[in-house]
């Protein structure tokens, strides 16, 4: 069963409290907080302050992915604020190895996110060391985007990376999930699907988070 990581992005931000009743009270695993600062990325969204409330209002997994500059400069204060996964963008990090290594020494997971554009083997030096891998499916910035295919064979490329590192990485999947191509990318290796419109814009949320889960591989 893959890991359903709704993106908090696309929740109701006039009433944040219903929507994450709602999570808790779904199959989802994890929450997925998108970070960005209108530099690395065009948009700006939100920041650990955000991140203290999600803490407090779940149990779940707070899984939190920097789209930010520099992020190695926030590591502490997203750790603060209760992220339990910080992944950052190797893009972002001139010293990817050291500000890995920094995430794990704060006792918690650490994840490396590559835009579509990134290829896979750019972690081949830093793969044993992380917890997991988030593969853009969409350019990072904004929800509701249009799943790219390219990322399929990757998916299969960057499992077989891991496979031979002896990796326990995990495949993340973010951008343009739907129910229509989650089978595909489960089946090329995923273990994480991030949702974002496709639970949030769902009729029945529940039902969606549902049958994402269900997807087999
Ligand atoms: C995009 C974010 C995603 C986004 C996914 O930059 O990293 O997590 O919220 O949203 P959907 O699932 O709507 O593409
Ligand atoms: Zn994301």
């Amino acid at each position: 069963m893959p890991i359903v990581a709704p993106s908090l992005l696309s929740a109701n931000f006039l009433n944040l409290q219903a929507d994450c009743d709602l999570l808790n009270k779904s199959e989802a695993d994890w929450y997925h907080l998108d970070v960005m600062d209108g530099n690395f990325v065009p948009n700006i969204s939100f920041g650990p302050m955000l991140i203290q409330f999600f803490r407090k209002a779940t149990a779940k997994t707070c899984d939190v992915h920097l789209m930010i500059e520099k992020p190695e400069r926030y590591l502490t204060a997203f750790k603060e604020a209760g992220a339990d996964i910080i992944t950052v963008h190797a893009e972002a990090c001139i010293h990817l190895h050291r500000t890995v290594q920094q995430i794990k020494e704060m006792g918690i997971k650490a994840g490396v996110a590559l835009n579509p554009h990134t290829p896979v083997a750019t972690l081949s030096n830093v793969i044993k060391e992380i917890e997991l891998v988030c593969l853009m499916s969409v350019n990072p910035g904004f929800g509701g985007q249009q799943f790219i295919p390219s990322t399929l064979p990757k998916i299969t490329e960057l499992k077989k990376l891991i496979t031979e590192s002896d990796s326990s990485a995990l495949i993340e999947i973010d951008g343009g999930v739907t129910l229509d191509n989650a089978p595909a990318i489960v089946k090329a290796g995923a273990d994480v699907l991030v949702a974002g419109n496709t639970v949030f814009k769902s009729k029945e949320p529940l039902a969606t988070i549902a049958s994402l889960k269900r997807i087999a591989s």
